[in-house]
């Protein structure tokens, strides 16, 4: 027997405002088939009074709470990934924590990997929940990113918006021996700093004291995402002695499909094992990965026992995936 950290549940939450393409032509120089053609985004949603990176998160961790049949005390461990926290501090995973109505004492902390958040707070939580430091994690991906862009800059504006995913995670005994038995099974993290200007804010607490705004070199980090997710993919797969057709499902960040195509042809993936909601959320960051999950298990898509890599790039660079039997 092994102890494996289990997924028992996910949920999502999204702002109530939608907004089109034709909605921003009609504020900014762009078009929806530039915005298509080139992203494959055709929506997004954008956080309004009231709604914030804590409010988004506390909702798609409720959702994966009543998922799981898990209640909010029994979560001894909260992993945030988030760019757009609600405050520099305290953490944005301790003001879920409280209005969740989780026992104070828990461990609650967030993480800093931009679009790769989610995947490095799974890692961090399993690695948590098998060393017996905790039993039951809710890991969180949330964002407001429309409050960090250039409302001017239509090369980086277009392409973001807002919302959360989470997933309840639980450390079970399970038969290592069993090729069906649930639970993440290997996970591979990244960073090089040396690219960390081709996607990056220009401001910051300790530097301007501002929050600054998202800048990107599109094109370069465009080329560096295939490069990089192809390769993690292939290192996460040939570390659990699977190949790309035992993958029942592939939940990439969503950030354009036409990287998640390149991707998935370099794999030699089909097109339908991948999970697309870029055209419905755009690119939510560190929520877009549990987002597209959440999305695909209600849709009924990804069933129990199927066997899932998600995958995710983001400003640093970092990059990571992890395989998971659901
Ligand atoms: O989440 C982290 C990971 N992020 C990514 O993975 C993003 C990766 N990059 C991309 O998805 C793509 O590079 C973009 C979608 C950002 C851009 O697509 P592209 O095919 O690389 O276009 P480009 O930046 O080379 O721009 C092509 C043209 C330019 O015009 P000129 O110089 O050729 O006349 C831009 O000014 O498209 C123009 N353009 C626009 N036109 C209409 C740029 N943004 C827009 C816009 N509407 N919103």
């Amino acid at each position: 027997m092994t102890l494996r950290s289990v997924i028992r549940g996910s949920g999502s939450a999204l702002p109530a405002r939608a907004v089109s393409n034709a909605e921003l032509a009609t504020q900014i120089d762009t078009t929806d088939e530039w915005i298509v053609e080139r992203t494959g985004i055709r929506n997004r949603y954008i956080a309004g009074e009231g709604e914030t990176t804590a409010t988004l998160a506390t909702e798609a961790a409720q959702k994966a709470l009543e998922a799981a049949g898990i209640a909010a005390a029994d979560i001894d461990l909260i992993v945030l990934g988030t760019c757009s926290p609600d405050q520099t501090f305290p953490a944005t995973a301790t003001l879920v924590q409280h209005a969740l109505g989780c026992r104070p004492g828990g461990i609650a902390f967030d993480v800093a990997a931009v679009c790769s958040g989610f995947l490095y707070g799974l890692a961090t939580a399993d690695a948590l929940l098998r060393t017996g430091a905790a039993k039951r994690a809710l890991v969180i991906g949330a964002e407001t990113m429309s409050r960090l862009l250039d409302w001017e800059d239509r090369t980086t504006c277009v392409l973001f918006g807002d919302g959360a995913g989470a997933v309840v995670l639980e450390a079970v005994e399970v038969d290592a021996g069993d090729p069906r038995a649930p639970g993440i099974l290997e996970t591979r993290l990244h960073a090089d700093g040396g690219q960390r200007d081709l996607l990056y804010m220009d401001g910051g607490p300790s530097t301007t004291g501002t929050v600054g705004k998202v800048r990107m070199k599109g094109r370069e980090v465009f080329r560096h995402a295939v490069v990089n997710l192809a390769s993690v993919l292939e290192e996460v797969l040939d570390a659990a002695g699977q190949t790309a057709s035992d993958v029942d499902w592939v939940v990439p960040h969503q950030a354009n499909a036409r990287i998640l195509d390149a991707t998935a042809r370099k794999l030699g993936l089909p097109p339908e094992k991948v999970v697309i909601t870029v055209d419905r959320h755009a690119n939510t960051s560190a929520a877009s990965v549990p987002l597209a999950f959440d999305t695909a298990v209600r849709d009924g898509r990804i069933k129990p026992g199927d066997l899932v890599m998600f995958e995710a790039m983001g400003g640093g660079f970092t990059w990571g995936a992890s395989l998971v039997r659901v």
